[in-house]
């Protein structure tokens, strides 16, 4: 049986819920997209154990224990649940694999008879191994370490499952998105509802904040932004807040420049990820004042390290600090990264304390 929450729980004294809800801290708290991954060579020894990625995906001791490898060694301020955005077309009912350096394969959606065929009803059943993973992941961290919930947003979920695999243009879908507008629409709807099935039960379990990645929000012009990715985020984070009002949600939105702003005011967003195409400067004086930023190093200068990327650390902390910020990457931890230079990153962002 599930253990029912008391909205107490989301609550926790963490700096990165303070943040979410709305303190502004000396010291911004960090954690790194992707920060349980391929460069910690204590990840791939237990991915080794687990055989593919998706087993590991879908092995609650091991998804749990990759998730906490990184608080240990850097004691991030929140681990973020190990899974992927695409276990919910998977559980869906699409055919989920990964090729082996290469990435995601779906069997693609041919058109709106395999719309209509997509029930969100009772996805839990094949999600069950997740939220096995957040329950144990909950009671082993420490009280002041946040847990993050995550899904993909509509769209990009569309992207893959229509696609069939990663593209660099997605052709297909943004056709299919302008051409057929009604039949996109109820594949987002679809979409909308089992994300917030997901993330209902993940905060069931014990996230403490969620996050919706919509990263190929930005091959949208700004005049389909609003229909294929502002919406549907904000619907998510609407249905969610529904049944737990006190639940933050975290939007990234990769990839839009300055169409960020449409996500700024939205009061169903605690806070807004932003990529490394947007300024800190920008960002501390367009969207700070509405909403918390997160972000956004480049992870090619979590890569490199260095001086040169504490210099850089700290010119991001020196114009974000001044307001509500969650120190992170503009995108996901590279692979090749030393993990030396993460330390070095935790030890930066841990010294700064602005006035
Ligand atoms: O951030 C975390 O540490 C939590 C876990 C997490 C993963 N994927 C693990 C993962 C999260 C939040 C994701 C989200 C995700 N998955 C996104 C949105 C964020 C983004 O990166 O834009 C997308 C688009 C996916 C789909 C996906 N999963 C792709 C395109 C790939 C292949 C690319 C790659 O990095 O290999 C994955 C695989 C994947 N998801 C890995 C990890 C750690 C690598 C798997 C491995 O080989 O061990």
């Amino acid at each position: 049986m599930e253990e029912r929450q008391t909205p107490q729980d989301h609550a926790l004294d963490n700096p990165l819920v303070r943040v979410l809800n709305g303190e502004r801290l000396a010291t911004p708290p960090i954690w790194l997209m992707r920060q349980a991954g391929r460069y910690l060579p204590e990840y791939r020894a237990t991915r080794a154990q687990a055989g593919s990625f998706l087993d590991l995906c879908y092995a609650p001791d091991l998804a749990t224990e990759v998730t906490l490898q990184p608080i240990r060694r850097y004691a991030f301020d929140a681990a973020i649940i190990f899974s992927d955005i695409l276990v919910v077309p998977q559980a869906l009912g699409r055919k989920l694999w990964f090729e082996e350096g290469e990435g995601p394969r779906l069997d693609p959606l041919a058109g709106p008879a395999d719309v209509a065929a997509l029930v969100p009803e009772g996805i839990e059943a094949t999600l069950q191994p997740v939220y096995q993973a957040i329950r144990q992941t909950r009671g082993a961290l420490p009280a002041a370490t946040a847990l993050i919930g995550f899904c993909g947003a509509p769209f990009t979920l569309a992207c893959y499952m229509i696609e069939g695999r990663g593209s660099r243009d997605f052709l297909k879908v943004k056709q299919w998105a302008y051409g057929h507008p009604d039949s996109f629409r109820r594949l987002t709807e679809t979409l909308v509802q089992a994300c917030i099935e997901h993330l209902d039960w993940q905060v069931q379990a014990g996230c403490n904040a969620v996050q919706i990645f919509d990263s190929w929000a930005g091959i949208l012009p700004e005049e389909q932004l609003f229909r294929w990715s502002v919406q549907p985020m904000q619907a998510i984070a609407r249905g969610l807040r529904a049944r737990h009002p006190a639940i933050p949600v975290i939007a990234f939105p990769r990839g839009v420049g300055p169409a960020a702003l449409m996500y700024r005011r939205l009061p169903e967003f605690a806070a807004l990820s932003i990529d490394t195409t947007i300024g800190a400067h920008w960002a501390a004086q367009e969207l700070q004042p509405h909403i918390a930023v997160q972000g956004n190093l480049d992870p090619v200068m979590l890569l490199t390290g260095g001086a040169i990327m504490v210099h850089e650390v700290r010119r991001i902390l020196g114009k974000l600090s001044g307001g509500r910020h969650i120190f992170n990457l503009g995108h996901g931890i590279l692979p090749q990264t030393p993990p030396d230079n993460v330390a070095r990153l935790v030890e930066t962002v841990r010294d700064w304390t602005s006035r």
